[in-house]
């Protein structure tokens, strides 16, 4: 399995998002953020395999979501600067509807009764890895932040 280091669990904000940039199968570029998830949160912590990463240590839990809202997909949940987490949901920018952090899952507004798209990740050690086989990491930020020549060397793949 290839994996590429993303960055530290401690750098993912509790209330907010870290974002980076991957490569889809057909090419295309799509941003991913990566939120915290404490599955004892508010009791939803039955679906720990679906869609992210636990290490058995509820308190380094993180999820991985592509960047868009599933009412209007061309709606970014984070914009720039972070998405809005509060009380382990993912709040929507544009008409307030909020995810669960954990599952993705949205029962309210505009988006209710729909799931975030999620990427595959993992946490090793206080690491977190990109590993799902459906994307290829391409560098750290949005879309737009990719025009400053090659990413970092810090994302090894291996
Ligand atoms: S665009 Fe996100 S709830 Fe409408």
């Amino acid at each position: 399995m290839t994996r590429t280091r993303l960055t530290a669990v401690d750098e993912v904000p509790e209330n907010g998002s870290f974002l980076f940039t991957v490569r889809e199968r057909d090419g295309t570029e799509e941003e991913v953020i990566l939120v915290r998830c404490d599955p004892g949160a508010d009791g939803d912590g039955e679906n720990e395999d679906e869609g992210g990463a636990e290490n058995g240590d509820r308190e380094e839990t993180v999820r991985a979501w592509r960047n868009f809202c599933q009412h209007e997909t061309d709606q970014r949940l984070d914009r720039g600067f972070g998405a809005a987490v509060r009380e382990g949901e993912v709040v929507c920018p544009k008409h307030g509807s909020m995810f669960d952090t954990c599952s993705g899952y949205c029962d309210n507004g505009k988006a209710a009764d729909s799931y975030l798209s999620d990427v595959e990740v993992t946490v090793d050690e206080g690491v977190v890895y990109l590993t799902d086989p459906g994307v290829r990491y391409s560098h750290d930020g949005g879309i737009d932040d990719g025009d400053d020549g090659p990413s970092s060397t810090s994302h090894l793949s291996f």
